[in-house]
């Protein structure tokens, strides 16, 4: 019986220490707010509101308790049991805790006093680049209608070759930009052979049919990272990819790439000493996915990079293991697609970043060793297309040589899909949102003197049990 009593006590001290003194924003949710949510939620980032100060938050109060019950915020989508990442999202309950019993008290200030210092956020840029090469001019967004995605080749002007430690895309005009994703290209490469330096550029213009689909279907220009070779080609099988105009796009590489949810890339990290590379002479190609939104908008983006001062002993690049063959039947709720890629020479995984557009579902990596064991290296089990996350790998995942990375993806072309434009046509791989896209995009690290091609070898997906 005493036991008990002391259990109960115990119980009610604990109770006060929260309940009894209501969370006050200098003291209990500023903490929260500079950690969680400012990197997004201050002016100029991507978040529509700022909650830099009481008076911008205050409002919000309500609307935050609920988005962080609902883990709509932070948006974070990987399942926790698999991979640990370093810019994982996720509030600990405590910090949930703090901005609920804050809510729920009338969102008092508190004492000016208990006040953490502003975090010194560098205007504008999150990186200090070394350099920064911005469009020459800026593109003319109409109020309306389709904007096929635009290309614009940057010359670097590079007189010798460089190493990247770190890149950031910073968007001209956040109100119409979709997406925008940077390629090097280096000397003497054919691709987009025929663009004018500067000038903005549409390699395939689509005959639209009334929903907005593509009629004509030309190759497309896939990302594909360089001179893979061709798939060996199931027969008989869903996986069977379809001719790639991927030979134009030998030797471009993903420098790195802005969306929701996708902030600068440091590719020192989590392995220092290592860093991209970018041949003298290159040019770097934008591509750029404006959205109009009933009022003309000019943007002109640039992106900035950090530079290594000698040469790296690591060569970090992105590469990605992607299907383009599928079709996906009208009203089909859960069609699965699967791509692979095998390891030519050990390497070490250190970014992941799965892309799909707004039928995506769910997005599945494994690597299967040759010892023939498998891993879950990240599981998406929500897809959002509004979010373009890219994931961190805390401890860089060794990849010994055979090592195959598998991706299984599935999109839902039900009605039951919310975000599903029309159930009622069949999907093909394309540029648009309405069209679709399933990319399992990765970054490794592997010794500074291998070239992507080297290490990267395209194979026929075979999934792994779970
Ligand atoms: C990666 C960037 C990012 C981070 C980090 C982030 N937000 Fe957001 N937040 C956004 C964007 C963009 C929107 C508007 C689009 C949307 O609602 O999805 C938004 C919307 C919201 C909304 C409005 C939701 C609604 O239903 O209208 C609230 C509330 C919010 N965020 C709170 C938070 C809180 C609290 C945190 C930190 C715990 C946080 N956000 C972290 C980007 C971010």
């Amino acid at each position: 019986m005493r036991l008990f009593a002391l259990i109960l006590s115990c119980g009610a001290i604990a109770r006060a220490a929260t309940v009894d003194r209501p969370a006050t924003f200098n003291k209990d949710v500023l903490p929260v707010l500079q950690k969680n949510c400012q990197s997004c939620h201050r002016p100029g980032e991507v978040a529509p509101m700022s909650f830099l100060t009481y008076q911008e938050s205050r409002p919000w109060a309500k609307a935050m308790k609920a988005a962080v019950l609902s883990h709509k915020m932070p948006p974070w989508f990987a399942d926790a049991k698999y991979g640990h990442f370093q810019n994982e999202r996720r509030l600990s309950e405590a910090d949930t805790k703090a901005l609920v019993s804050w809510a729920d008290n009338g969102a008092p200030e508190g004492d000016a006093k208990d006040k953490p210092a502003p975090i010194a956020f560098v205007q504008g840029w999150n990186i200090k680049p070394d350099v920064t090469i911005e469009m020459p001019n800026a593109f003319e967004v109409p109020a309306s209608g389709i904007i096929e995605y635009q290309y614009i080749v940057i010359p670097t002007h590079f007189d010798k070759d460089v190493w990247v430690t770190a890149a950031e895309v910073r968007p001209g005009n956040r109100a119409v930009m979709h997406h925008v994703i940077v390629y090097v290209r280096p000397p003497g490469s054919t691709y987009l052979k025929d663009a004018k330096p500067g000038i903005p550029f549409v390699p395939v213009t689509y005959e639209r049919d009334a929903n907005g689909a593509a009629i004509r279907r030309a190759p497309q220009a896939a990302p594909q990272t360089a001179q893979q070779t061709p798939p060996a080609a199931p027969k008989a099988s869903g996986d069977a990819p379809r001719p790639q105009a991927g030979a134009s796009m030998a030797g471009i590489e993903l420098l790195t790439a802005f969306a929701p949810g996708l902030q600068e890339q440091r590719f020192d990290s989590p392995i220092a000493g290592a860093a991209k590379f970018v041949p003298a002479g290159s040019d770097l190609v934008f591509q750029l996915h404006y959205t109009t939104n009933g009022k003309p908008a000019t943007d002109q983006t640039k992106i900035g990079l950090t530079l290594a001062t000698s040469p790296p002993k690591y060569r970090y690049f992105t590469s990605n293991a992607t299907q383009q063959g599928f079709e996906i039947p009208p009203n089909d709720p859960n069609y699965e697609s699967r791509s692979a890629v095998a390891m030519k020479e050990p390497a070490q995984l250190v970014w992941l970043m799965p892309h799909m557009h707004v039928r995506g579902k769910d997005f599945l990596y494994q690597a299967v060793y040759p010892t023939g064991e498998s891993e879950t290296l990240l599981s998406v089990p929500k897809y959002d297309f509004n979010w373009q996350l890219g994931y961190e790998e805390i401890k860089p995942v060794m990849l010994p040589k055979g090592t195959r990375i598998e991706c299984t993806a599935h999109h839902d072309n039900s009605a039951n899909n919310p975000a599903n434009p029309n159930p009622n046509v069949t999907v093909r791989w394309g540029d648009q949102t309405w069209e679709e896209m399933m990319m399992g995009w990765f970054a490794v690290v592997v010794d500074a003197n291998l070239k992507p091609q080297d290490v990267i070898g395209r194979v026929a997906p075979q999934r792994p049990a779970l």
